[in-house]
């Protein structure tokens, strides 16, 4: 088999201005789940990748992000013969990853952007170039990402419109309410039961006296459900990605479930980050309250969710969170 070679005239690397930009903190905030024992999440999908992919053949990397599965994959086998495609809708996102792995003549990267008239983002089968289109990709991994897809049908529809008939599409998420989760947590949904967890303590802990006033406007509180919403989008049923993916066309082969733990400690370090989604009404928002928490705020808040965090596991070190793995095939 000839080794894999890009396309005549395939950019690798747009001539975009995302490419030319310096990196952003959000990025590389990101890319630190990488040390994460959570992110083992992605181990599944790398041993399907590698018993699937063969040589010669493209991987596209959907909502590839900053790149975490192909550089765990490149690490795994770095003499693997194949091309891989990352694309994602964060050009931040993007931008890191093309620091990380760009200058790896296997790597290409797209962008795709939210067409605003239309209301839309651009779909795969808009940005991989038409010799892709004609000779079709081999395999479509998307993790950790698609409880995120607000056009899911005609996201998929555009992955069938880019795989060959036969081609895999490899989908993981631990946003997906799978009826064999039993205990374990679905992850995002530990946002919710955090919140609840510190408007208790807010009400019963003087430490955090003057923050209980807001929390009997209700009206200001559920603005701010809906911040949190907006952040952690509220977790569908598996049932609910099954038939997106069937009636987009794709036969689904296998439906498995991965119990993966997570540190507390980790798990708050993530959250940590958004923490103007998370427990916002402490201190507020400028975009709900008009005026951004003050710096002592920020710092209750974040102290807060971590409280919480060791009252609502018991002062565990770890829990346990259920991961769903869907393997899709389109029909030859
Ligand atoms: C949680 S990150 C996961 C990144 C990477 N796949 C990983 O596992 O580390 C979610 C990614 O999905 C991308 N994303 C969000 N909404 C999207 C959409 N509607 N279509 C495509 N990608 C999207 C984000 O830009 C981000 O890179």
């Amino acid at each position: 088999m000839e080794r894999f070679r890009w396309p005549d005239g395939f950019a690798r690397i747009p001539d975009e201005d995302w490419a030319r930009q310096s990196l952003e903190s959000l990025a590389l905030k990101y890319d630190s789940v990488e040390n994460h024992g959570w992110y083992r999440n992605l181990e599944p999908t790398l041993d399907q990748l590698q018993a699937k992919l063969e040589p010669g053949q493209l991987l596209i990397d959907y909502s590839g992000g900053t790149g975490i599965l192909v550089d765990r994959l490149l690490k795994r086998d770095s003499e693997l013969d194949a091309g891989l495609m990352i694309i994602d809708a964060s050009p931040k996102f993007l931008r890191l990853a093309l620091e990380k792995l760009g200058k790896d003549e296997r790597l290409a990267f797209r962008w795709i952007r939210y067409l605003k008239e239309e209301r839309r983002l651009e779909r795969m089968d808009e940005v991989v170039g038409d010799a892709w289109l004609e000779r079709g990709a081999d395999i479509i991994a998307s993790t950790n990402a698609i409880h995120l897809y607000y056009g899911l049908d005609e996201t998929l529809r555009s992955w069938l419109r880019v795989l060959k008939p036969g081609g895999t599409a490899l989908i993981q998420s631990g946003n997906i309410r799978n009826p064999a989760a039993g205990d374990e947590w679905i992850i995002d949904e530990t946002v919710g039961a955090i919140h609840r967890t510190a408007m208790q303590i807010v009400r019963d802990d003087d430490a955090y006296a003057e923050y209980r006033g807001g929390l009997d406007d209700s009206g200001r509180m559920e603005r701010y459900d809906r911040l949190r919403d907006k952040y952690f989008i509220p977790v569908r049923p598996l049932g609910y990605y099954e038939q997106a993916i069937t009636n987009a066309g794709f036969a689904i082969d296998s439906i498995e479930k991965q119990t993966i733990e997570a540190k507390v400690q980790e798990w708050y370090e993530f959250l940590a980050v958004y923490h103007d989604g998370v427990l916002g009404w402490l201190g507020g928002v400028e975009k709900i309250d008009g005026r951004p928490a003050s710096e002592q705020a920020v710092k209750d808040r974040l102290r807060l969710i971590r409280a919480s965090m060791d009252q609502l596991f018991n002062g565990g070190e770890s829990f346990d969170a259920c991961w769903t793995y869907l393997t899709c095939r389109k029909p030859a």
